[in-house]
């Protein structure tokens, strides 16, 4: 079945868990972490996390775009972060790092940059939980799907598949009505949506619509 993960990105901020609450039902609670070093924006960080975990049962995927991940991902675990994603153009060392993550009890999963292939990476993936395929370049919410990201994600569903993996395959930018089927089509089965949910009339009823698009 298909993961609908709103990204609160495109939430009001002042008011977080009201928009936590208006997508209960979803799979996931996106949050994306960035640092202004990683990422040329920056948002928020461990306390807004701690506050979210309280505000809603929604469990978080706690997506980071942040320098050192090796020192931070494994806080948001600790803290109850239910996903923890690094990116590996950031991570020293990746192996320790989605193991201490799961240590932490929470699912390990790393990100690739538009660019960044993922075939280097294929003996690392029985460490992780789930592999995140950025749609856009990350930063900022609202911005247009990149096609050519899709190869990529075929490519990493073949490699899944060849090593019998239970790895779940997100990805995150520019997904809405008009993309997510050509990203379900290519493999991916987790879909983040910050500007087709929180800009939509009824998040819930966006959530809903865009499950069923990519379940086709
Ligand atoms: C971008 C973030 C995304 C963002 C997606 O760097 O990682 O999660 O919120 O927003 P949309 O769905 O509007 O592209
Ligand atoms: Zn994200």
């Amino acid at each position: 079945m298909a993961q609908i993960n709103p990204s609160i990105l495109s939430a009001d901020f002042a008011r977080l868990a009201e928009e936590a609450r208006a997508v209960e039902g979803a799979d996931w609670l996106h949050v994306d972490v960035m640092d202004n070093h990683f990422v040329p924006n920056l948002t928020l960080g461990l306390p807004v996390v701690e506050s979210l975990l309280r505000a809603t049962d929604t469990p978080l995927d706690c997506h980071l775009m942040i320098e050192d991940p090796d020192r931070w991902a494994p806080r948001y675990a600790e803290v109850g972060a239910g996903s923890v994603t690094f990116h590996i153009e950031a991570a020293a060392a990746p192996v320790r790092l989605a193991r201490e993550i799961r240590a932490q009890g929470a699912r390990a999963s790393m990100a690739l940059r538009p660019a960044t292939p993922v075939e280097p990476y294929e003996d690392l993936l029985p460490e992780l939980d789930m592999l995140l395929i950025m749609t856009v370049e990350p930063g900022f919410g609202g911005q247009a799907f990149l096609d050519l990201t899709l190869p990529k994600i075929r490519r990493a569903r073949r490699l899944i598949e060849r090593h019998g993996l239970d790895l779940w395959l997100q990805v995150d930018g520019g997904v809405s009505e008009e993309t997510i089927e050509r990203c379900a089509e290519a493999g991916a089965d987790v879909f983040v949506a910050g500007s087709a949910v929180y800009g939509a009339q009824d998040p819930a009823a966006a959530v809903k619509s865009l499950r069923a698009r990519a379940e086709g």
